[in-house]
């Protein structure tokens, strides 16, 4: 990834016993690594009480699930979007866990060809759920073969070359779609429509988080108070794997530096010391306000321009960073171009440019 340069070597982390080793020298980003997979499966809630925050959604998926459990019936095919680990893919086998499903999971780009799909689909069985993360990125041809199956369970194939070629109907399983996606906004349109629910997850407030942080801790048995779940959440991005994975460092450093209790004190001191700030910025969150506020002095900067200048890509940048920002009224997006708020000069403690 792109983010080698903001890596923090040799935080002067020194500590004897052996968690010491336990934490990385890292930079804390949104970005996901191979730890985090390893935190994500382990905490992940299974049924949707244990999934917290997100109500609307909930009860939408509760009463979705209900009335085709009362019909008999497979559940409409299904699509979440949002910004990186605010629990879609979660939310997929929940989903699967309370119809008493199998899941089966792919992605996007895994599928390559029509013929990928097809053995996919024709493997599965009454009642599955399919899951295709991140689904805008699969191909036309492959969707094309997707859209029958979607809407009469039927497999279009073609037998045979020239003149003697003809297509064939294969009738599939009842199964429930479920989509996630980072960018609605490149799904195309007859895919969009295929999809009977479409459920956007927004950023999560700090009380939400909170109680995940109190989730996760009793799960991996860390002795946390009330306000020490809070300082953790206030400074999470409003997002469950960032709180997760925050609580683990909070947690190693709670154990090397004190006696492993935290308190609204111990975090946020642990906090700190990780270079997560007030607001829960990470270091490219920072680096996007320095550049717009201060190399770029507050004017309107394109999104091709500023991605370039943070040698990020632009669909990352998009994504992953500008909904947090805009979503804390740091950032705003005008016809001209991505601008600095007057409150990123105070998060950044330097002077507004002149008018
Ligand atoms: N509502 C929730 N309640 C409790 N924990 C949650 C919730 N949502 C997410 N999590 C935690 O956050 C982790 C990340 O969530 P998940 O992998 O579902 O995100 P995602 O939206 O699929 O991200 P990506 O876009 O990167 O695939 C989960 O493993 C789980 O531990
Ligand atoms: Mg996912």
């Amino acid at each position: 990834m792109a983010h080698d340069d903001i890596e923090i070597e040799g935080l002067g982390y020194v500590a004897d016993g052996a968690d010491a080793a336990s934490v990385p020298p890292r930079a804390v980003t949104a970005e996901l690594t191979e730890d985090d997979l390893v935190l994500d499966r382990s905490l992940r809630p299974k049924r949707l009480g244990d999934y917290l925050g997100q109500t609307k959604v909930k009860e939408s998926l509760a009463i979705l699930i209900e009335a085709a459990r009362a019909r008999g019936d497979v559940v409409d095919h299904i699509l979440f979007s949002g910004p990186p680990g605010l629990g879609k893919t979660t939310l997929a086998t929940v989903v699967a866990n309370e119809l008493g499903a199998s899941i089966r999971t792919t992605s996007g780009p895994a599928i390559e060809r029509t013929g990928d799909l097809a053995a996919i689909l024709t493997n599965l069985e009454e009642g599955d759920v399919l899951f295709i993360d991140e689904i805008h990125r699969l191909n036309r041809m492959v969707e094309e073969v997707l859209y029958p199956a979607l809407e009469d369970f039927a497999l279009d194939i073609v037998v045979g070359k020239g003149p003697a070629a003809r297509s064939i109907r294969l009738d599939l399983p009842h199964f429930t779609l479920i989509g996630a996606t980072t960018r609605t906004g490149l799904l195309t349109g007859p895919l969009r429509d295929r999809f009977g629910m479409v459920f956007r997850l927004a950023y999560y407030t700090p009380e939400e988080l909170g109680s995940i942080v109190c989730r996760s801790a009793a799960i991996l048995g860390v002795d946390i108070a009330e306000d020490g779940a809070l300082e953790i959440a206030r400074r999470s991005r409003g997002t469950p794997r960032l709180a997760n994975r925050l609580l683990k460092r909070v947690r190693d450093w709670a154990q090397v530096r004190g006696d492993g209790t935290i308190d609204e004190d111990v975090a946020a001191q642990a906090l700190s010391f990780f270079e997560v700030d007030a607001l829960g910025l990470d270091a490219v969150d920072n680096r996007i306000l320095e550049l717009l506020a201060v190399q770029f002095g507050g004017r309107p900067v394109g999104l091709s321009t500023l991605a370039s200048a943070l040698s990020e890509d632009p669909d990352s940048l998009e994504d992953v960073y500008e909904p947090f920002l805009m979503q804390q009224g740091l950032m705003v997006r005008t016809p001209k171009g991505r601008q600095a708020t007057p409150r990123a000069y105070e998060h950044l403690g330097i002077a507004l440019p002149p008018a």
